[in-house]
């Protein structure tokens, strides 16, 4: 197939590049600057919160899916209105990814949702499945971010288009979380369990949904093990042969509500859909195989 990728040069972005490239398809890798493109990629330069130069850039392109990447995060987010740009590239960027899949004739869809859609708080002992509640209105600062999710999902299941609802991205090179720890910079709320997806994990279950994705369907894309961001700290440091990281009470961080409730919400995640249905597998089913691959 040949692919429009957006945002190809960032974190998850590349290594879905080369997952595709590696699968054999042809891919067009879609971002403002070329900075990190992987080789074999070719560029589309253009802004996609820009509707009408992503069209004009892409004018004459002819191509069979579409895939959303982008996100504003670089720095990570810790205040709500570190979200804004990357709520905007859910709701406008998702618009705009549709336009443009209508214009070079794309007839499959797929965009990066995130297990966060399902609530920032306690969400309870059991996994979630898919069949939970997705992007219903939170507390406070929360609803904008809840309602850009849901919005980027019901926009690309109107068309028939896939949602992949990834875990907490880790195992990217240039994780700066990393060299913090080394550091022995960041000290580590006692706090919540999340499910988590090293990058090239998240790649290949991109990959598997593109070939073998259901039309409208979300799939959650986690590994085996939720796990709390102390032991996930620990394991990194451990890693690195640095110290383990400093533990503080959670309620330090309430300054920056958002960074506090990433770092207290228990989400745990079910994984049980993509590996029936896409024949997908983990190859980092824990944080200690992804990271010890990592850091090898
Ligand atoms: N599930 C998760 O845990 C999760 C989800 C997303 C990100 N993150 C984390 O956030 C950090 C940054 O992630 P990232 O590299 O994917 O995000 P990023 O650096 O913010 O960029 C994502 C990609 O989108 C492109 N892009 C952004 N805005 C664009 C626009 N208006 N028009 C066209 N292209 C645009 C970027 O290229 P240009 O800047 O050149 O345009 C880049 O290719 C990483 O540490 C990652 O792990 C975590």
């Amino acid at each position: 197939m040949r692919i429009i990728l957006a945002g190809a040069t960032g974190a998850v972005g590349a290594p879905v590049a080369r997952a595709l490239l590696a699968a054999g398809h042809d891919v067009i890798g879609l971002s403002r600057t070329r900075n990190g493109l992987p080789e074999g990629v070719r560029p589309l330069t253009a802004d996609a919160l820009e509707r009408d130069g992503l069209l004009r850039a892409a004018r004459g392109t002819r191509a069979d899916a579409v895939i959303h990447q982008l996100t504003a995060l670089k720095k990570p987010p810790m205040r709500h209105r570190d979200m804004t740009l990357t709520n905007r590239l859910r709701v406008e960027g998702t618009a705009n990814l549709i336009a443009l899949a209508r214009e070079v004739g794309a007839t499959r869809f797929l965009t990066q949702s995130m297990i966060f859609g399902y609530g920032y708080g306690d969400l309870g002992d059991q996994p979630v499945t898919e069949a939970a509640p997705f992007g219903r209105d939170g507390r406070g600062g929360f609803t904008a971010h809840l309602r850009a999710m849901r919005s980027n999902e019901e926009q690309t299941f109107a068309i028939g288009g896939i949602a992949l609802r990834y875990g907490i991205f880790y195992g990217a090179a240039d994780d700066p979380t990393v060299d913090l720890i080394r550091q022995g910079r960041l000290p580590v709320p006692k706090g919540g369990v999340i499910s988590r997806i090293h990058v090239e994990d998240a790649a290949t279950a991109t990959l598997a949904a593109l070939e073998r994705g259901r039309p409208g369907q979300a799939y959650n894309i986690v590994d085996d093990l939720p796990a709390g961001w102390r032991d996930y700290y620990r394991a990194v440091a451990e890693a690195h042969g640095a110290p383990a990281p400093r533990t503080v009470p959670a309620w330090l961080l309430k300054a920056t509500p958002y960074l506090h409730a990433i770092f207290t919400a228990t989400c745990r995640v079910s994984n049980a859909r993509a590996k029936s249905e896409l024949g997908w597998t983990p190859r980092y089913p824990t944080y200690r195989d992804g990271i010890a691959a990592t850091t090898a």
